[in-house]
Order: structure tokens, then sequence, then C-alpha cells
């Protein structure tokens, strides 16, 4: 059985989605204050490892957590809307096709909810 990592074009579709996910999020009046410029390339570097990590990719180094990473922000529903919003974008901006790209997202935000718990 093929990973998602796979399906969706490995590696390098991660780098285009996640640079064209920080394009958005550092242009978007609702989240971009959130978004230190100064901080991108390794916070790039950190969502390239947890989107390969969560989607069966090869190891590539330590994996972020995710309720530790946002332990600090105040973040509001509007706002996890507008990243999820922006996700989708991106998937479709790289050429993920539908299906794998609503698989993505379920995975995205299942477990953005899941480190609640
Ligand atoms: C599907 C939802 C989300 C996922 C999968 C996700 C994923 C991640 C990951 C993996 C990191 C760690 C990067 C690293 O430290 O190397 C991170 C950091 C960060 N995320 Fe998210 N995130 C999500 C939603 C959000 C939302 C809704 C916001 C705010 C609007 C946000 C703001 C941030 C910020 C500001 C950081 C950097 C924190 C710091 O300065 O260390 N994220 N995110």
């Amino acid at each position: 059985v093929r990973s998602l990592y796979d399906l969706i074009g490995g590696g390098p579709t991660i780098r285009v989605v996640v640079d064209e996910l920080y394009t958005t999020l550092t242009t978007d009046p609702l989240v971009r204050h959130h978004f230190a410029p100064e901080r991108m390339e390794s916070l790039k570097a950190g969502q390239r490892r947890w989107f390969t990590s969560v989607l069966g990719g090869p190891p590539d180094g330590p994996v972020p957590d995710l309720a530790a990473a946002h332990a600090s922000l105040v973040i509001t529903d509007e706002q996890i809307a507008a990243v999820i919003r922006h996700l989708a974008e991106a998937l479709d901006h790289a050429g993920v096709a539908e299906e794998p790209r609503d698989r993505v997202l379920a995975i995205a935000e299942r477990l953005w909810y899941a480190r609640l718990f």
C-alpha cells in the first residue's frame, strides 16, 4: 500500500505545499502577526518534517510536537479555519488531486484537535 506521502508526490510536493502555505499565512491579516519572519526557514523545515512524518514518509529528523509548538499562542476558531483553508489551497496549488488532498486535510484537522486531549 502506498503511503499518502507517496500518493501526493513525496518531498517535492511537501516543499511546494509548505512554501505556498507560509506565503499565504504571512500575508493573511487574520494570522500573519503570529509568524515571526526571522524564524520562517526553521518553521518551514519543521512543518516539512511534520507533514513527512504524519503522511507516512521516511524519517527525516525530529518531528515537532503540535501541542508544544502552539502552547504559547492564543489561536481563535476563526484562525484555525483560515489555516486549514490555506492548507487546502496550498495542496491545490501543488497539484494534489481532490481525494488525497481531502485525506491530508482530514489528518491535519484530526491531529490539530487531538493535541488538546
Ligand atoms: C492544521 C493545523 C496546524 C498544523 C498541522 C500546524 C503545524 C505546525 C507545526 C508542525 C509547527 C512547528 C514548526 C517548528 O517548530 O519547527 C507549527 C508552529 C507554529 N504554528 Fe502551527 N499548525 C497548525 C495550525 C496553526 C494555527 C491555526 C496557527 C495560528 C493562526 C498556527 C501558528 C503557528 C505558529 C505561530 C508557529 C510557530 C511557533 C513558534 O514560534 O515556535 N498554527 N505549526
